[in-house]
């Protein structure tokens, strides 16, 4: 990464773009591919435009969304406790870092045991990425930031991120339950051939549990979720030139109890076509037919050690909260 320069930033903050450089095309084209299938699919990593983040920020304030609150809670507790299975110094990585709100407190754990930090947050949101890494540098002297903005499988798989020192990775929020399987699988190789021996990696992830709490968790009375996923609709109309009237479109999410997963979808609630010249194509819809908008998947303990293990992690320990709605694996790269 040291050969490219970074395209913007200043002092102890550089922003580097995706390598890929032609994002807009490949929103087309994966709207193209998702909504050319049946039954309909859109990718849930384009949520995260500007209104987009800003919706996902909110649901983290919703009362029945707990799973920030509870990572949240355990890392006030034990992010010491976490830090302190690694010798220094330390370099930190992100993986979706979003508004890093909650990293704050893995960050002022290290640096109560050494004098700076690097931190290396990637982010698909360009927008969360500046946000919050220049109020995370205005608010620590002895923090550096080199931010990436774009898909973290691109950006490992092209061996974009450079590190010296030790590293923790955090993969924080259940970001991981937004693949599946064969996708975690392929992120956790990624993962495993960037990481040094003795490197860490923690994960935080949703705990399988009630469908009731899972689906007022995913499908909240106030509407800001519906929001979310609406908006992807709306970021189609906006960047691609589509005609979607979101009036036309239902929200609905369902605990798949066999598969451990909650599933997000539109209902289009009368037959329809929308065009979306940017992708150059037309959609018809059935009433009631349905877009697949998001997985959720939910793990246990033991899940997550089997995800990871083939790729050469073993588990340090694992953080939950009393009622067993949510837990931090840390994971050290054998
Ligand atoms: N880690 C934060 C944010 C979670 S929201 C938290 O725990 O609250 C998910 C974040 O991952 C968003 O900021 C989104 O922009 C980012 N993201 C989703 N898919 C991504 C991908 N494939 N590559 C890079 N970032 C991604
Ligand atoms: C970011 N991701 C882990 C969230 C989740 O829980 O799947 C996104 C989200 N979707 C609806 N609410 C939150």
């Amino acid at each position: 990464m040291s050969s490219v320069k970074p395209v913007a930033g200043a002092g102890r903050f550089a922003l580097y773009r995706d390598p890929q450089p032609a994002r807009v095309a490949s929103f087309a084209d994966d709207v193209r591919t998702g909504l050319g299938m049946r039954p309909y699919t859109l990718m849930p990593k384009y949520f995260y435009d500007d209104l987009g983040s800003a919706l996902f920020e909110a649901i983290t304030h919703l009362p029945e969304y707990y799973l920030t609150r509870i990572e949240r809670d355990l890392l006030a507790t034990y992010a010491p406790d976490i830090v302190a299975a690694f010798g220094e110094p330390l370099e930190l990585l992100e993986l979706g870092s979003g508004s890093a709100t909650k990293t704050r407190l893995i960050i002022d754990a290290i640096l109560a045991g050494q004098d700076t930090l690097t931190f290396h947050p990637i982010d698909i949101s360009p927008d969360a990425l500046i946000e919050s890494s220049e109020a995370l540098v205005a608010s620590n002297d002895a923090l550096h930031v080199r931010a990436y903005a774009g898909d973290y499988f691109g950006l490992l798989r092209a061996k974009r991120i450079e590190t010296r020192d030790r590293v923790l990775a955090l993969y924080l929020g259940s970001n991981v339950g937004n693949f599946e399987p064969v996708q975690a699988r392929e992120l956790f190789g990624l993962l495993g051939a960037t990481l040094k021996t003795g490197d860490g990696l923690l994960i935080g992830y949703d705990l399988k549990k009630d469908a009731s709490v899972l689906e007022l968790a995913y499908d909240d009375p106030t509407g800001v979720t519906a929001a979310f996923n609406k908006n992807l609709l709306a970021r189609i109309n906006r960047e691609l030139g589509g005609d979607f009237d979101l009036r036309d479109f239902s929200f609905f999410a369902k605990y798949d109890e066999r598969d451990g997963v909650v599933r997000s979808h539109l209902r289009a609630g009368r037959a329809l076509t929308a065009h979306i010249p940017g992708a150059g194509i037309d959609v018809s819809f059935e009433a009631g037919e349905t877009i697949h908008m998001e997985s959720s998947y939910k793990f246990t303990r033991e899940d997550m050690l089997a995800v990871v293990a083939p790729f050469g992690f073993a588990e340090r320990r694992t953080f939950s909260d009393a009622a067993g709605r949510y837990a931090l694996s840390l994971f050290i790269r054998s």
